[in-house]
């Protein structure tokens, strides 16, 4: 089992890695917590034992049902149960499950404790660690919701058993992502020595920028495409899916802009045929519409902020040009 700590001054927890150390969780329970409420969805089957009373409160699947009524119906639930401000929740399931969990624990009375137990790829990888909470509204991912660091990370591999072919994929998505932001190259690595290496790469970029007031806005490599394209096809493309299409097209923006040369776009494709991953949509969008949600994604300040890689890596650029973030749209579809 391998332990890589979040160094965040009162708020530095640790992330395990490894088979079977779910088996671990209960050392990180608070001494107060008389009660467990364990988030999860009802496909994901995953038991916890505990000495403590513990209930198990299940959320609906896919990215409508990450909304603020189903933190609303959650906290109403706990209330119920006599759920208080000392007992603990846990998030047990893939980045939707964690990320409503821990949003909902980051505003019941307050804030209360919370344990992130990803059960996907790209919640071990990216979405369980950092402190980023949040459901979607209509108008775009994500819009609403917390800065709420849990108090640990479990990440199970032995979890992944079940994990469909498809939400590999998505996990992949997101790995690839981090060829690209510092991390060794993990192509001849094993699956933990992949996790570990991936969540080093986040851990070292949450513990200096937490609030993502400058760097930590890397993560989002890939995203501003994605984020658009989830929602634009109303979440039948998975984020993963969709994250693997936005870093070939930063790649095709960031060339068009000057910043990289062939070989650096040629670089990306190698890394996403590597995973698997599509990089083509395989269908026309429309164009304006995907521009002008870019325009509504939360990243956006002036104009359109790009994450692009570049000389001095990957960094948050304002694109001004936008026949330039069109005209790239092209190698994707
Ligand atoms: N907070 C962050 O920093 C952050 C970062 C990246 C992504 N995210 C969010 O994460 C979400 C995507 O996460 P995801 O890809 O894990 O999707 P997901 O949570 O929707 O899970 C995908 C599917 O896999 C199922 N599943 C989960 N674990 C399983 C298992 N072990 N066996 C079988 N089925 C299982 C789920 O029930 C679901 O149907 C998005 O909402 C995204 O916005 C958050």
């Amino acid at each position: 089992m391998k332990e890589i700590k979040v160094e965040l001054a009162d708020r530095s927890y640790p992330v395990l890695v490894g088979s079977g150390c779910l088996g671990r969780i209960e050392k990180y329970f608070p001494e107060s917590a008389r009660r467990v409420a364990i988030v999860t969805q009802e496909q994901i089957g995953i038991e916890i034992p505990f000495s403590k009373d513990f209930k198990v409160f299940e959320i609906g699947k896919g990215e409508t049902a990450k909304s603020i009524e189903t933190v609303i119906k959650l906290c109403r639930e706990w209330v119920d149960w006599g759920l208080t401000r000392s007992d603990i929740v846990i998030g047990l399931g893939g980045g939707m499950v964690t990320d409503v969990a821990a949003f909902a624990a980051s505003i019941y009375h307050r804030g209360l404790n919370v344990i992130n137990v990803p059960t996907t790829l790209l919640g071990m990888v990216d979405a369980a660690i950092g402190g980023k909470t949040g459901v979607n509204l209509p108008e775009g991912k994500n819009l609403i919701g917390t800065f709420w660091q849990p108090k640990a990370v479990i990440c199970d591999i032995d979890t992944l058993r079940t994990l469909p072919e498809r939400e590999w994929k998505c996990g992949y998505g997101e790995v690839a992502k981090y060829h690209f932001l510092g991390a060794d190259d993990m192509r001849e690595s094993g699956l933990i020595d992949t996790v570990v290496e991936c969540i080093k790469v986040k851990t070292s970029i949450v513990a200096e920028d937490e609030r993502e007031t400058g760097n930590r806005a890397i993560l989002n490599y890939g995203h501003t495409l994605a984020h658009a394209l989830e929602l634009e096809n109303k979440f039948t493309l998975a984020h993963g899916e969709a994250v693997a299409v936005g870093i070939r097209y930063a790649a095709q923006v960031a060339f068009y802009l000057g910043r990289i040369g062939e070989d650096r776009v040629a670089y990306h494709e190698e890394i996403l045929n590597h995973y698997g991953l599509q990089m083509k949509l395989g269908k026309r969008v429309d164009i304006d519409r995907i521009i002008s949600l870019f325009s509504k994604d939360k990243k956006s300040m002036d104009g359109i902020t790009f994450v692009l890689d570049g000389d001095l890596g990957v960094e948050p650029v304002l694109v001004q040009d936008v026949n330039i973030l069109m005209k790239a749209m092209e190698v994707v579809q």
